[in-house]
């Protein structure tokens, strides 16, 4: 096996990226790399770019039940011009976990989710510091201000510290963006879909966004908080990796290190639920939600063995909970700062499972996940009715992906 490249990342049997690279034959004096990655192949538009050992290439949607594979190496697709920011990220030395995060769009949303990062000391977060940007001057200046005063008496532990940045910076700089900005959430009164409305105009302006990433070469995750957040991240995979007339270039963002953050809030809402009916102990345990961040969203009491009424009844929870604040006269968005983003960030940023939408098969998909440099679903046993289900609403929302024109051909 020939190796290429003198970091802690070296690629195996590859001249051609390794030129790519600029990476030369891995000297005999450097130390064993850490990771040796292999090409594979596969097809970039459907599959995560770099993928670690465990996963088994093909599997699709059974990535969600089927047990990983053990094989020896990492891999990744050759043939996405883009790849070459992930291997080149991966080969760097990896500091102590201490994460730069930037948050864009200080709304209620980002409000809350600020307010629960900055005030979590970094020991805890592994977040050193937080970037805020908001295009309205006044509501950032306000933030910084409010953030600034978050503080401990004599407390143990450093907070993140937090600064203004410019998105140009923010790519620059940090490690995680998160996107929750808005061109506006449909107000009370609003009947039918709130989500899915502000695709276009939150699309516009993820892609100034986009072009500060790619100006700046970002290789860090893309977290979506925005609504619609699968369609939201799916455009960034999209509309990055995509020419003028909308063919697949592949030199944009890889899709394993896109993701969406808005599962978090639907199951804590079948969890307040659960915790009605006094089932809440058991289906932590058991549960779990899966799908979109919208009335699709379908939740388990038991993945491996779920009760068919009592699974209707947290999916309703979760599908209805935002209707029912909307209706007392409020928008909602503390949980959904809260336990979407602010509590689901810093286990997700240290590897532990999550609830998050990450890419499977070609779309965005909610579903338990973890991060091993690129987010992936994490498989687990599943009763028949729930693999039915799931299966269902992959392809359903395939058939949508497709119909809004952000699918490839
Ligand atoms: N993921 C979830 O769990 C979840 C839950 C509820 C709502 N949401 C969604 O989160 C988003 C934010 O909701 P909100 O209630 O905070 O909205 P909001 O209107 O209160 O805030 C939006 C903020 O974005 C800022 N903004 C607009 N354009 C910008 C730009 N170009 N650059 C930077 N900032 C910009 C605005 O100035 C404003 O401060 C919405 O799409 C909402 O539907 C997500």
């Amino acid at each position: 096996m020939k190796l290429y490249g003198q970091g802690r990342a070296a690629i195996a049997d590859d001249a051609a990226t390794a030129q790519r690279l600029g990476w030369g034959a891995r000297r005999r004096s450097r130390p064993h790399p850490d990771l040796i990655l292999a090409p594979r192949e596969g097809d970039p538009r459907r599959e995560p770019w770099i993928a670690p050992p465990w996963y088994r290439p093909g599997l699709g949607l059974d990535l969600l039940r089927r047990r990983p594979a053990s094989r020896p190496h990492w891999t990744y697709l050759a043939e996405a011009p883009g790849v070459v920011r992930g291997l080149g990220d991966l080969a760097k030395p990896v500091e102590t976990r201490s994460w730069s995060v930037g948050l864009a769009g200080l709304g209620r949303v980002g409000g809350v989710a600020a307010t629960i990062l900055a005030a979590a000391p970094s020991r805890l977060s592994g977040i050193r510091e937080l970037l805020i940007h908001d295009v309205d001057a006044a509501n950032q200046q306000r933030w910084l201000l409010e953030l600034g005063s978050i503080a401990r008496w004599r407390g143990r532990g450093e907070l993140p510290l937090v600064r203004v940045a410019r998105p140009g910076e923010m790519f620059t700089r940090c490690d995680a963006f998160l996107f929750a900005a808005t061109d506006g959430v449909p107000p009370l009164g609003t009947r039918g879909e709130v989500r899915l409305v502000q695709l276009a105009p939150n699309r516009t302006i993820l892609s100034g966004f986009l072009a500060e990433a790619r100006r700046a070469a970002f290789a860090g995750l893309f977290l979506i908080v925005s609504d619609p957040v699968e369609w939201l991240a799916q455009s960034v995979f999209f509309d990055s990796n995509s020419d003028r007339q909308g063919r697949f270039v592949g030199d944009g963002m890889a899709p394993e290190r896109i993701a969406g953050l808005g599962l978090g809030v639907m199951w804590a809402r079948s969890l307040a639920a659960a915790r009605r009916q006094g089932w809440s102990d058991a289906v932590a345990r058991a549960g779990a939600a899966y799908g979109p961040h919208s009335a699709e969203v379908v939740a388990f009491d038991d993945v491996a063995s779920p009760d068919r009424k009592r699974s209707e009844r947290l999916s309703r929870a979760a599908r209805e909970c935002n209707f029912k604040v909307r209706d007392l006269g409020h928008l909602p968005y503390v949980g959904p700062g809260v336990s979407s983003v602010g509590l689901m960030l810093p286990p997700l940023l240290a590897g532990r499972e999550v609830l998050a939408s990450v890419f499977v098969d070609g779309i965005y998909f909610g579903a338990p996940a973890r991060l091993t440099w690129g987010l992936h679903p994490t498989a687990r046993r599943m009763g028949g009715e729930v693999w039915t289900a799931l299966g269902g609403l992959h392809a359903r929302l395939q058939t949508q992906a497709r119909a809004l024109g952000l699918l490839w051909p």
